[in-house]
């Protein structure tokens, strides 16, 4: 098996970080992997906030929480209800990639640029975790002004799509959960 194959099959979702930030060189490397993903008609449509900020990244946490509080979903009501639970699991980094609404496919090309991020931070060694509370605020007009306020929002048209913490793990490499069976029907 080579070495893409076994950082994809050993890419975990983390959800306790150090407080140590990664490194700039690494940031670079991931961000440019992201760029590097396809994306329809090559329009590279999207928008690349990295938070680094740790005051920030906290308001943003507790903005989300707060969303969900009020939300119709009872699951995110008691996940957000929990004063222990902090939504991007304290990470030094969050990275929110926003997409063109004019572009021909937006959320297709932002979601691949952040699975590139993903696996090539695993390849690094960094841990990371989709964290979709921040894509959840801004579909709603509400949420969207607030994360504005924060002075987060980007270009006007533009529309988070796809966000992530990164960070060193502080916890073991969790176990993969089963792949469910019969999920590949070849024809010939
Ligand atoms: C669209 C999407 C949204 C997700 N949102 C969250 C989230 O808000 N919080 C979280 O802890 N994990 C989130 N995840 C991570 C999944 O829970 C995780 O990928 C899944 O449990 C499989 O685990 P693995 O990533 O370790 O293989 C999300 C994953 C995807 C693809």
């Amino acid at each position: 098996m080579n070495e893409t194959i076994q950082t994809i099959l050993l890419r975990r979702s983390i959800r306790a970080y150090q407080p140590r930030q990664i490194g700039e060189v690494e940031l670079q490397e991931i961000t440019l992997a992201g760029q590097y993903a396809p994306t329809a008609m090559w329009q590279q449509p999207w928008h690349f906030t990295v938070l680094q900020n740790h005051d920030l990244i906290e308001k943003l946490q507790l903005l989300c929480k707060s969303f969900f509080l009020h939300s119709d979903n009872a699951d995110l009501r008691a996940m957000a209800s929990r004063e222990d639970y902090h939504l991007f699991y304290h990470a030094p980094t969050l990275l929110i990639v926003s997409g063109d609404c004019k572009a021909i496919t937006p959320l297709q090309d932002c979601l691949l640029a952040m699975e590139n991020m993903l696996l090539v931070a695993a390849s690094l060694g960094i841990g990371s975790c989709w964290v979709h509370s921040v894509v959840m605020l801004c579909g709603n007009d509400e949420g969207a002004a607030a994360f504005k306020s924060l002075g987060l929002g980007v270009s006007e048209g533009y529309l988070p799509h796809a966000a992530a913490v990164f960070g060193y793990s502080a916890m073991p490499l969790p176990e993969a959960e089963p792949r469910k069976s019969r999920r590949v029907n070849v024809v010939r």
